[in-house]
């Protein structure tokens, strides 16, 4: 079985560029492949969630043309999809089977969903009851509505929804149906989570409103194939995000990495721990992004993370967790039961293994109190199959008093393919000092020549505010 040795490291200065963003990624396939028209997608995430989304999208007869392995172009079908042959592999990702049920929701046939354990493990019924609404019929064979998953689509008709979870991928999927419904869909959420379908459906042309917590959507309007980029993501950043700002005198740069506000919360939540972290936006295409820069990690101070600021931060609370061992004082996190229904039960996985490390930590229903600052125990835990809890746990073991091992770790195959490599070459820069690592670079410790200039004007540098 796959798995990562860590070795404790006491430096840390690096250079490096996050692959793809994976939520944007599949939106880009999706929208692409149901657009009218081309669509060139380039820094593409190839990870297996969104390759998944990808395949999904060619079964209903989407052309997708290869360029290299962040580059697509997508021949967009003008919003009239093909019923796929074969019941569609979601694999792990929830993304890809939540929004696809509201993408084929409004279409005029059948589709059978269904994924991995963990998948079969998720919650429907957050999109079976708007979807029905509207008039599709799904139905799931799994216990208590959960996969596999059949949509029967249907001509939809417009609903006014209040979500019950501050959940993308619920809003996302009722949003891809409204995308096909004649009339005024609208969604409102107790709290903003991410917005990049919004985003991508005004870049696409569709007739979009937001306003807060509201977002109206007119329907059958036409998508027009459109290029975009896609930036970084940022919650693979947050894992050499925590490593930096928690190391003492470590240095990081972190390059086009994705600064969507409704994604960054982590950086607030460490700024309030004590981190100085510089952010400055290059790019404010359809998406934001950017550099961030550690210049001096350091000590770190425990905090609350709580309310609003979860959704913005909902991927990121495992390494959370891990800054909140290594920080001193009392991290809190609540109002997070969320995270109890992500690819594994992040609040008893995260609490175990915090344990492991040697961390007093106590579960809450909705989260958890850390007492961090104490040394680190090296230990051996495991994935359970959940790409952020392998990621957050080696980065634990770089803090930790000697050899830790993460079993079971293909899973970070599903977001974050080339984080062993970027991982060893950081390990490697413990000995090498300076180094820069390039996305997907597989090998090899590249050497700074010399330092990088600073792209933009002094004036773009926005310091975050404690
Ligand atoms: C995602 C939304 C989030 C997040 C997931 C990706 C998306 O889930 O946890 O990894 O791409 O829309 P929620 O739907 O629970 O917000």
């Amino acid at each position: 079985m796959a798995h990562l040795k860590i070795h404790p490291t006491r430096r840390l200065n690096a250079e490096l560029q996050v692959p793809g963003d994976k939520s944007i990624s599949h939106r880009s396939v999706m929208l692409g492949g149901f657009a009218d028209g081309e669509t060139r997608i380039t820094g593409f995430l190839s990870s297996e969630d969104c390759l998944a989304s990808l395949s999904a999208m060619q079964a209903m007869g989407v052309e997708i043309e290869t360029i290299d392995r962040t580059s697509y172009i997508v021949s967009g079908r003008g919003g009239k999809l093909r019923a796929p042959l074969e019941p569609l592999d979601c694999g792990n990702s929830g993304t890809t089977i939540r929004l696809l049920a509201g993408l084929v929701a409004g279409q005029p046939f059948t589709t059978r969903f269904f994924g991995d354990a963990s998948l079969s493990r998720r919650p429907m019924r957050r999109i079976v009851e708007p979807l029905t609404l509207m008039g599709a019929t799904l139905t799931c064979e799994g216990e208590n509505m959960r996969p596999p998953l059949t949509v029967n689509g249907a001509a939809l008709k417009p609903i006014h929804y209040q979500m019950p979870v501050a959940s993308a991928q619920l809003k996302s999927a009722i949003l891809l149906a409204g995308l096909q419904t004649p009339g005024l869909t609208v969604v409102e959420q107790p709290e903003v989570c991410r917005d990049h379908t919004e985003r991508m459906l005004q870049h696409f042309g569709a007739s979009i409103r937001l306003g807060g917590r509201r977002v109206e959507i007119y329907g059958d309007t036409t998508l027009n194939g459109k290029n975009l980029h896609v930036p970084g993501d940022f919650s693979s950043a947050a894992f050499w995000l925590v490593a930096a700002a928690a190391l003492p005198g470590a240095r990081l740069r972190l390059t086009k990495v994705g600064l969507n506000p409704t994604r960054t919360a982590l950086l607030n939540v460490l700024m309030r721990m004590g981190a100085q972290i510089k952010e400055n936006v290059e790019c404010t295409d359809f998406e934001p992004y950017g550099t961030l820069r550690i210049e001096e990690g350091g000590k770190l101070r425990g905090t609350t993370v709580s309310g609003a600021e979860i959704p913005n931060l909902i991927d990121e609370l495992p390494i959370i967790a891990v800054a909140g061992a290594l920080a001193d004082g009392q991290t809190v996190i609540k109002d997070a039961r969320e995270l109890r229904l992500k690819e594994s039960d992040r609040i008893a996985t995260v609490s175990r293994h915090l344990r492991e490390f040697g961390v007093d930590v106590e579960e809450q229903p909705d989260g958890m109190i850390i007492h961090g600052g104490n040394p680190i125990r090296a230990a051996g835990v495991e994935s359970r199959g959940d790409h952020r809890i392998a990621m957050a746990f080696a980065v634990l073991g770089l803090f930790a008093d000697g050899e830790s091992r993460i079993e079971d770790t293909a899973c970070i195959k599903t977001s974050y393919p080339a984080f062993e490599a970027h991982l060893e070459q950081l390990m490697a820069g413990d000995i090498a000092g300076k180094f820069r690592i390039g996305a997907g670079l597989v090998s090899g410790v590249k050497r700074l020549v010399k330092p990088k200039t600073e792209r933009m004007p002094a004036q773009n540098t926005k310091k975050r505010q404690k």
